[in-house]
């Protein structure tokens, strides 16, 4: 797969004006993508669920114009939201040359998530994988040659790379691979790829409940976090551990092997958190809450032979994965024992999907 596979073919007839919309998930990964180079290009291969409650709905519209440039606004839950603007000019910047048709209208975005915005949920995997969604369903409505759906979804996964790395692995479910693996055949660098081996029915349904633990601010963007890994001092061994723990899951998803799994997911999940705390600037992303929260996962765990475990984003968030022939026990262990420790006791709860679609 190369770049080139994902500029336009044929010229365009430009219609006046026209509205598209699309949904597209959050997704949580099992091994993580941190440490990035190039155009949005990871430094390992990292594979993740898709979600389906953590949603953004998006609806763009466009108006021809004949003035040079990009013109766009964009709308949060019906009011403008002037500070998602450079994030978005630098994603239009990025992707001009793959959907040359942004200079040529004026666009409205009118976007929504299923979350509350101040629930520090990572919106941009979801954000920029329905917008990256919309483009491709103007770039069908303009051109007279007719895309595959493949083709379709991995040109938005594709342009939602390069707009965040992780929301190339929300266009599809349940299971989703980023990042070229010598062991995972038809893995690429440019676009999330669906997990192409068996998967046993232990993982077959999976619950993630979000605990809220901080709903402020990210402490570090994610931008200023990948870039930490250019001078880690342990940046090539983590980057191979990421590499490996893949190619082990890859068994564990066809031996059902929950304990492994477990091992696996919460070993990234702190791995992750060593590499902040070993880079330079230094952060420590977890909160107290989140630390009591792992170690009351643990004692549920020891005491019940429950499959419970967690994962972290770059964040004081706790992600609680577990099987959905545990949801009601796991459940009642969160409300009772878990969302004391949460920020005005909240949480969200959540299960695998199948990714994004057109509205
Ligand atoms: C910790 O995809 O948000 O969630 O490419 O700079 O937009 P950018 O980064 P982003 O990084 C996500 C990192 C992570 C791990 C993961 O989702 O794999």
């Amino acid at each position: 797969m190369t770049e080139h596979q994902f500029l336009p073919k044929t010229s365009y007839t430009f219609l006046e004006s026209g509205s598209v919309a699309a949904q597209s998930p959050s997704n949580i990964a099992l091994v993580k993508y941190w440490g990035k180079y190039g155009e949005q290009l990871p430094k390992n291969a990292s594979v993740s669920f898709t979600l389906s409650q953590c949603r953004t709905e998006t609806t763009l519209s466009f108006e021809r114009k004949q003035s040079e440039g990009f013109e766009f606004e964009v709308y949060l839950e019906g009011k403008k939201e002037d500070a998602f603007k450079p994030k978005i000019q630098k994603f239009f910047e990025r992707i001009e040359r793959y959907v040359p048709f942004l200079t040529a209208y004026s666009f409205t975005i009118e976007t929504k998530n299923t979350f509350p915005h101040s629930s520090g949920i990572a919106s941009s995997a979801s954000g920029m994988s329905a917008l990256a969604l919309c483009l491709v369903a103007i770039e069908q409505l303009l051109s007279s040659e007719e895309m595959t759906t493949q083709h379709g979804t991995e040109k938005a996964s594709f342009l939602a790379r390069l707009g965040s790395g992780s929301a190339s692995r929300s266009l599809q479910g349940p299971l989703v691979v980023w990042g070229k693996h010598s062991r995972i055949e038809g893995s690429s660098d440019l676009v999330g790829t669906p997990y192409p081996y068996a998967v046993h029915s232990n993982f077959q349904s999976y619950h993630d409940t979000i605990l809220l633990v901080d709903t402020g601010e990210k402490q570090v963007s994610s931008t200023v976090g990948h870039n930490l890994m250019h001078e880690h001092p342990f940046a090539t061994l983590r980057f191979a551990q990421a590499n490996e723990h893949l190619e082990q899951l890859i068994t564990v998803f066809e031996t059902g092997d929950r304990a492994q799994f477990i091992t696996i997911v919460e070993g990234e999940a702190l791995s992750l958190h060593a590499m902040m705390m070993t880079s330079n600037p230094y952060f420590v992303l977890m909160k107290p809450n989140t630390l009591e929260i792992i170690n009351r996962i643990w004692k549920f765990r020891k005491e019940t032979g429950s499959s419970v475990c967690f994962t972290l984003d770059a964040g004081a968030n706790v992600h609680v994965l577990y099987p959905s022939e545990e949801k009601e026990g796991v459940s009642k262990f969160i409300r009772k024992e878990l969302a004391p420790f949460c920020k005005d006791g909240a949480f969200i709860d959540d299960t695998v999907g199948t990714g994004a679609s057109l509205l």
